[in-house]
C-alpha cells in the first residue's frame, strides 16, 4: 500500500474515531469512559491489522508492539492520546497514534528490520478531561504520578503501568499544530524545539449566599463577583492564561452566589516568567479577596516544567522533513503534549502537521491528506534513520 493510499485510510479512520463519543452530537472521550472503550478497540484492530502484537495496560493505554529479533534491546514508543476534551475535533491526539500504525505498517511491508523494538501507543488520558489534571497516561507510564493523583483517581492499579527504567529508546510524537504558523509559512510539516511549560490552579471564592432582592448592593459578599474581578486581572497578566471553566453555587438566578470555582491555566516557555505570573496572580486573588470581604482559596492542581526536545532526535526529523519542503521550520508548542510527561524517562521528539486556521480543541479542526502523506513518510524515514544509528 502505497503513501497516498496510507493517508487515504487514515483520514477515513480519523473519520470513524471522530463519530466514537461518550456525547450525542459533539465528539467528548473522557479517561475509561465507554467511548474510550470503543476507541481502544477500534483502534486495537487497525494495530493488529498492522501486524501489531496489542494489549491495555494497566492505566487502559493501548500498545500495539512489533518485537524485534535482539530481545534485550530496548523499544521506541511513537504515538499519541485518543482520549479529547468536550466538543473536539478529530485529530487531536488520534491523528498522531494512526500516523504511527501507518507509518510502522509500510516499514512491516518492506519487511524492514529493526535494531529496536517498536511500540505504538494510545494514551488513555491527555487532555484531563475527568480528572481536570493532564497527561494521566503518559505520566502513569512515566512513573511519575502523585499521591494526590492517586487518591483523586478511582480506578486502582494504575502505577502498574510505569516502565522499567532504561526500557524506552525515545518517544515520538506526530501531532496537529494547533496554532496558526505552519499555514502562514506555506509548510505542512514542522519540527518542535520545546513544549511551554503548564500551572493548572483551583481557585476558589467563598462570600455569602442570599437574597438577590432584598440584600442591599453595598452589603453583599458576592463570589462571583470576586470571580469576575480576578478572571479581567488572569487576562492581562502576561503570559498565555485561561479561566476555562467556572461553576457558582446554588446556581440560580434569584440568589447571590455564595461560592465559586474556577479553573486557572498559564504557560509559558520560560518556566520562571509562568511562575512570577502564577505568584502575581496568587496576590491578585486574594487582594480581590480581601478589597470584597470574601474568602479565596488556592490549590495547584498540576505543574510541569517546559520540556526542550532531545538534540539529535530532533536533527534526525529534521533530516526526514527535508525531501518533502524547501525549508525546515523549528517551532515550539503552547500545547501539552504526552512527550511532556515521556520526557522523564526518554529522549523526546515531535514533528507538527499543519491544520487549517491553526484551529484545534474545537470540532472545526482541519487537514490535508497530502500533509498526512508526508507525515506517514517522515517517521517512516526517522525510524530508518534511527535505526541507522543503533544498527
Ligand atoms: C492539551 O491539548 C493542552 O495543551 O491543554
Ligand atoms: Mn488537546
Ligand atoms: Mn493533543
Amino acid at each position: 500500500m502505497g503513501l497516498q493510499h496510507l493517508s487515504r485510510q487514515l483520514m477515513h479512520r480519523c473519520d470513524e474515531l471522530g463519530a466514537i463519543s461518550d456525547e450525542a452530537g459533539r465528539l467528548t472521550r473522557s479517561f475509561h469512559s465507554p467511548a474510550m472503550r470503543r476507541a481502544n478497540t477500534l483502534v486495537g484492530g487497525w494495530m493488529c491489522e498492522a501486524g501489531l502484537e496489542v494489549k491495555e495496560d494497566a492505566v487502559f493505554n493501548l500498545i500495539g508492539r512489533w518485537p524485534c529479533e535482539r530481545l534485550r534491546a530496548k523499544t521506541l514508543l511513537l504515538g499519541s492520546h485518543l482520549d479529547t476534551v468536550r466538543d473536539a475535533g478529530k485529530y487531536d491526539g488520534p491523528f498522531g497514534v494512526l500516523v504511527a500504525v501507518a507509518a510502522v505498517s509500510a516499514l512491516r511491508r518492506e519487511r524492514v528490520r529493526l535494531p529496536f523494538h517498536i511500540e505504538v501507543v494510545g494514551f488513555s488520558d491527555e487532555e484531563g478531561l475527568r480528572y481536570q489534571t493532564p497527561y494521566l497516561g503518559s505520566r502513569a507510564m512515566a512513573g511519575t504520578l502523585e499521591k494526590k493523583d492517586l487518591l483523586r483517581i478511582e480506578e486502582k492499579g494504575i502505577q502498574r503501568a510505569k516502565r522499567k527504567p532504561g526500557e524506552l529508546l525515545a518517544y515520538a510524537e506526530v501531532h496537529i499544530e494547533q496554532g496558526p504558523v505552519l499555514e502562514a509559512e506555506d509548510l505542512a510539516l514542522g519540527v518542535v524545539s520545546g513544549i511551554a511549560g503548564q500551572s493548572r490552579i483551583r481557585v476558589e471564592y467563598i462570600g455569602t449566599a442570599g437574597h438577590a432582592g432584598t440584600v442591599p448592593m453595598a452589603m453583599r459578599q458576592d463570589a462571583l463577583c470576586a470571580a469576575a474581578e480576578f478572571i479581567l486581572a488572569v487576562e492581562s497578566c502576561g503570559p498565555t492564561a485561561t479561566v476555562g471553566q467556572i461553576t457558582a453555587q446554588p446556581g440560580a438566578s434569584n440568589v447571590i452566589p455564595g461560592r465559586v470555582v474556577l479553573s486557572l491555566d498559564v504557560r509559558h516557555l520560560a518556566d520562571a516568567k509562568r511562575l512570577r505570573a502564577v505568584a502575581a496572580l496568587r496576590a491578585s486573588a486574594s487582594a480581590i479577596a480581601t478589597k470584597r470581604g470574601v474568602r479565596t482559596l488556592w490549590g495547584v492542581v498540576q505543574e510541569s516544567a517546559s520540556v526542550a526536545c532531545d538534540p539529535t532526535l530532533t536533527r534526525m526529523l529534521k533530516s526526514a522533513v527535508r525531501p518533502h519542503q524547501a525549508r525546515v521550520l523549528m517551532l515550539p508548542s503552547g500545547a501539552g503534549h504526552d512527550a511532556v510527561a515521556m520526557s522523564a524517562i526518554c529522549p523526546v521528539a515531535m514533528l507538527f502537521v499543519r491544520c487549517k486556521g491553526g484551529v484545534s480543541h474545537h470540532p472545526d479542526e482541519s487537514i490535508k491528506s497530502a500533509d498526512v502523506a508526508k507525515a506517514i513518510a517522515v517517521l517512516r524515514d526517522f525510524i530508518l534513520l534511527l535505526a541507522r544509528r543503533h544498527a
